[in-house]
């Protein structure tokens, strides 16, 4: 008797039990963990998950579960297959593993804002500047990588207005401005303008200054109107951030220096102040000023073509565009009488930049005045 009891025993300990591994029959001694035998069979071939970072991207082939079980249709959780034992009868299936993605955090970081920019007009303005929002990212622990979760406050969006001037109420103004000065042929301008009494806007570079400054504290004090070209005529484009924003405020330090004021107004070289320059040195300037009547003055085609340009173009609120420096501008000093008096007979009043913009309320005060700045909470749009 005691001996079958111990054979019983014996037996119940080392007997083996019967299942199905994915349809097949094995066998294994009974009280077998199911991870030792998994081990001991290779994971029946199952390929193993993998660790994929938050956004999807594989960080290990094999990091995730090494495989998925279920027994007899009951999927088995895998952190406890080291205590979950052989039943005797069952049907085990062992499939791929499933993949894993671990150890992300959230963290809450700034959005920039955006730039929305009109065109079409000859004078570009902020009339909204930017603000920044916040949103929730997850973080990846082992590649850092983020994505995006909720947006908890929208940023606000930079806009960049561009209009034509229009003159409200009754009368006809036009503004002559003029470019890539000072130089030897500005006292012949100013000259004129004031033995006519006539205003214009003269859009100085701020490295001819230190050869012309006298004439840049003259026109101020004869009443014409004194804007910056920037200091050293370049395509602003072309610039990166420092050195847009240097180009700006230099030439705005050297025309101050010079005539005792400093003007917020700009035209840059060759127009060109694209949304990128915005978002970079939006803040430093009141307005980009283009133009509507491009008189080719350059290309010397005569003082009676620079004069027929004008008058044969103008309009009410049109901005004029010749220069009194960069080259041989003696057919800008011939046609400029004739210019004026064109105009005066035509009906208009010759104003400045500013008292043009003044003429249209939707030029916001400090744009006409050249007192921008930004607000305190406002911030630059992200820029390139
Ligand atoms: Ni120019």
């Amino acid at each position: 008797m005691a001996c079958s009891v111990l054979f019983i025993c014996y037996w119940s300990m080392w007997r083996s039990v019967p299942f199905t591994v994915n349809g097949k029959e094995c066998a294994a001694r009974v009280g077998t963990p199911l991870e030792t035998l998994l081990e001991d069979n290779g994971y029946f071939g199952a390929v193993p998950g993998r660790l994929l970072s938050i956004s999807g991207a594989v960080l290990a082939e094999d990091g995730g579960d090494r495989c998925s079980v279920t027994m007899d249709g009951e999927p088995l959780d895998m952190a406890k297959l080291p205590e979950t034992e052989v039943r005797e009868g069952s049907s085990i299936e062992v499939s791929q593993g499933a993949d894993r993605t671990e150890g992300s955090s959230e963290k809450t970081v700034a959005m920039a804002p955006g730039i929305q920019m009109e065109s079409g007009g000859a004078v570009q303005f902020v009339s909204q500047w930017g603000a920044p929002g916040k949103k929730v990212v997850t973080v990846d622990d082992r590649s850092g990588e983020t994505i995006d979760k909720e947006v908890v406050e929208a940023p606000v969006d930079m806009v960049v207005s561009s209009l034509n001037v229009r003159p409200q109420g009754a009368g006809k103004y036009i503004a002559l401005t003029f470019d890539d000065g000072p130089s030897g042929y500005t006292p012949d301008i100013l000259k004129i303008l004031a033995d006519k009494g006539a205003k214009a806007t003269f859009f100085n570079l701020g490295n001819s200054e230190g050869r012309y400054g006298g004439y840049a504290k003259q026109l101020v004090d004869e009443g014409q109107e004194l804007a910056s070209h920037t200091n050293a005529h370049q395509y602003l484009p072309d610039l990166d951030a420092d050195a847009l924003r240097a180009e700006i405020t230099a030439s705005a330090d050297a025309l101050e220096a010079a005539a005792g004021v400093r003007p917020q107004m700009m035209r840059a070289p060759y127009g060109a102040f694209t949304a990128n320059d915005w978002a970079r040195a939006g803040d430093l300037i009141s307005c980009n000023v283009l133009w509507n009547i491009d008189t080719l003055d350059w290309k010397r085609p005569g003082a009676a073509a620079i004069t027929s340009m004008v008058l044969d173009n103008a309009f009410n609120g049109a901005i004029v565009l010749m220069h009194d420096g960069g080259g041989n501008r003696s057919q800008d000093v011939e046609a400029l009488p004739g210019i004026i008096d064109g105009l005066r007979a035509a009906g208009y009043e010759l104003l400045t930049v500013s008292e043009l913009l003044a003429k249209d309320d939707r030029f916001p005060a400090e744009v006409v005045d050249g007192t921008v700045k930004m607000p305190e909470d406002a911030e630059l749009p992200a820029a390139g």
